[in-house]
């Protein structure tokens, strides 16, 4: 195979995976969903549909659920809130909770947290059952008409394909003027995909509600400083060039604006309820750093929430040919290389972490 077909088959493929310990390493997430909490109460108040004649289940989604841990305070959270609005009538005494994910999430490290964490939505409440669904969001997920309620924190920041290659750099942010058009387009076309499929699976007065990262600013570096880490390894031989050309993040982010436009919803037989930045706050880590002051610690836990988001980005851009094992100890030596970095100039990774809350409901 040539360098060139590997390289565009690189850019085809987005094998997206957390790693394992994503539960113990998305503080920040779990952070942002706190802020979410007040979008899913009034995604909850808002929701209208006509549960009388309902005789299944209440269906809810969480789209993009990871390895559980963060799933689980929302889904408990917005079944709680559900309960509390419907008390009087029996219609949510069963609640079916559709995890859904791509298909090479950690779904053992799912399934283990489920069935053994005392913090799974599981453990926590009764007549609450659980499937799960490996499947992209921007595809339909659910049978038409069947979804009271879904739900999804951070995930759509993940494009469904990379819309070109990055010409000199892993992320968007620092692409030329041409590739962050191509980037954009792509988040518009991604968003759009998602509420088709959702506007399908929506019961009439069902609503959706999703916090994604918002527009950054390119002076928050920490992108730049984790590409600053792969060139790094370039330079000391460790990858080949075409790697580190290969290794292209796609990921984009959305504003206000991107999403407040009436016209994209109604066509799809939608409304636009709500779409606002949620209050911005400081990394959790780095937050939690002020406070500890313990550098080995901030290095170790900021790293390895890089490590669970970036490290299957990275393996994908490593040649085809190298083996298994072989690839693991490159990414390993990637991860102390950041850490080198990080643990000399910490206050680089004082980033904030912006998003945007958005509220729909099926017309
Ligand atoms: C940063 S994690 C967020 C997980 C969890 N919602 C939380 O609050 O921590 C993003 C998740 O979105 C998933 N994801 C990304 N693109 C997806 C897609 N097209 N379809 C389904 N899941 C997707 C990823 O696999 C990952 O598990």
């Amino acid at each position: 195979m040539s360098a060139q077909q590997m390289s565009s088959e690189a850019t085809a493929k987005r094998n997206l995976k957390m790693q394992p310990d994503y539960n113990r390493s998305s503080r920040n997430q779990a952070s942002s969903l706190q802020r979410f909490k007040p979008f899913i109460d009034a995604a909850v108040a808002a929701h209208t549909s006509d549960l009388t004649e309902s005789r299944g289940p209440f269906v809810i989604a969480d789209f993009g659920c990871s390895t559980g841990l963060n799933s689980s305070d929302a889904v408990s959270h917005l079944i709680r809130e559900v309960r509390a609005k419907y008390a009087s009538s029996q219609s949510c005494s069963s609640v079916l909770v559709v995890l859904n994910d791509m298909p090479h999430n950690q779904w053992s490290v799912l399934f283990d947290f489920l069935n053994g964490d005392q913090r799974s939505f599981l453990k926590q409440l009764p007549g609450v059952f659980a499937v799960t669904s490996g499947i992209s969001f921007y595809d339909q997920v659910l049978p038409p008409s069947s979804l009271q309620i879904g739900i999804s924190n951070i995930c759509l920041h993940w494009c469904s394909q990379l819309p070109t290659k990055l010409s000199n750099h892993g992320f968007s942010l620092f692409g030329t003027e041409k590739e962050q058009e191509a980037f954009r387009k792509q988040a518009a076309k991604d968003w759009g995909s998602f509420l088709q499929a959702r506007s399908k699976e929506l019961v009439k007065g069902g609503v959706i509600v999703a916090n994604f990262l918002s527009s950054q600013d390119k002076a928050a570096s920490i992108f730049d400083e984790i590409y600053k880490s792969v060139e790094a390894l370039r330079s000391r031989g460790v990858i080949e060039s075409e790697e580190l050309v290969n290794f292209n993040c796609p990921i984009c982010f959305r504003s206000v604006e991107d999403v407040s436009e009436p016209s994209q919803y109604e066509r799809l037989g939608l409304e636009l309820l709500r779409a606002e930045a949620l209050p911005q706050s400081r990394s959790t880590y780095y937050e939690d750093f002020l406070q500890h002051g313990d550098l080995d610690r901030f290095v170790s836990e900021y790293v390895n929430s890089c490590r669970v988001t970036c490290e299957s980005t990275f393996s994908d851009a490593l040649n085809a040919a190298r083996s298994e094992a072989d690839k693991a100890a490159v990414c390993a030596e990637l991860w102390v290389e950041h850490r080198a970095r990080v643990a000399r100039q910490p206050r680089l990774f004082e980033f904030t972490w912006r998003t945007v809350g958005v509220v729909l409901r099926k017309l």
